[in-house]
């Protein structure tokens, strides 16, 4: 009798791996790549490790992706010395249906936006507890100028949220710019792009962990049944499956 074996589940890490690696199909050869921050962008840092003959290098977006870039021997690149980039690849906290992203879980928010701002597509790279129908569960980051960081709170608590100083063994988190983190609970963000608008404009934010502006074209989303695209700009092209 033939036995039927079914497939264990796929771990967190499993589906991370996954979509790191489907995110090669994404970059351009001979072209420099923009590289984001976080467990599942170090997935996709090792799988460019097997194609860096085959790009020029990276424009980074923090000081451990730079590190873990250089390690395998891939070149990066001072943001101020390329143009425009073919493409960003990153994770993110949380997305939406339509590609808005809260980032900044690893505080790396304002070189992100930076990088995705210098790129044509922003490919974003999740397993599928990321995707949610309203942003604001993940407590939302913002890196701020220290001086501001009280008046910014008050600021959040008139909105209705709760915001606190991000802590690192037990003193104020320092970010790769030498500013502070706070993360907001309690907001459901029902317009994005206006969020983001607004609180940006606040005295001391440097920017906000809301990518609106700066949303994802594409989304590789780990599932169970393997890498599923979302394409925010084709609809219709939504739903491929990459199978493992
Ligand atoms: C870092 C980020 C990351 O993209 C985000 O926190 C997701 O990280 P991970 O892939 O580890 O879940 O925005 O600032």
């Amino acid at each position: 009798m033939t036995q039927l074996t079914q497939k264990p589940p796929m771990s967190q890490d499993e589906l991370k791996t996954l979509v790191g690696q489907a995110a090669l199909h994404y970059v351009v050869k001979g072209e420099i790549v923009g590289v984001g921050t976080g467990s599942t962008v170090n997935k996709f840092i090792d799988a460019l490790g097997s194609i860096r003959d085959q790009i020029k290098g990276a424009v980074s977006s923090s000081e451990a992706s730079t590190l873990r870039l250089k390690a395998l021997g891939i070149p990066v690149f001072d943001a101020n010395d390329v143009g425009e980039l073919a493409v960003y690849i990153d994770g993110a906290d949380e997305i939406d249906g339509l590609g808005n992203m809260v980032k900044g879980g690893g505080a790396a928010l304002t070189r992100e936006k930076i990088v995705a701002a210098q790129s044509r597509r922003f490919v974003c790279i999740a397993d599928e507890s990321k995707l949610v129908d309203k942003l604001g569960c993940f407590p939302i980051p913002v890196e701020v100028i220290p001086m501001a960081t009280s008046r910014v709170v008050r600021q959040f608590a008139a909105m209705g949220g709760r915001a606190s100083l991000r802590l690192k063994t037990g003193v104020p988190m320092v970010t790769d710019n030498g500013q502070h983190i706070i993360d907001v609970t309690g907001l459901q963000i029902a317009d994005p792009l206006a969020f983001e608008s607004t609180v940006n404009q606040w005295p001391g934010v440097v920017t906000v962990g809301v990518f609106a502006h700066q949303r994802a074209q594409v989304c590789l989303l780990g599932t169970a049944a393997g890498v599923k695209t979302l394409d925010f700009q084709a609809p219709e092209k939504t739903g491929a499956l990459i199978a493992y």
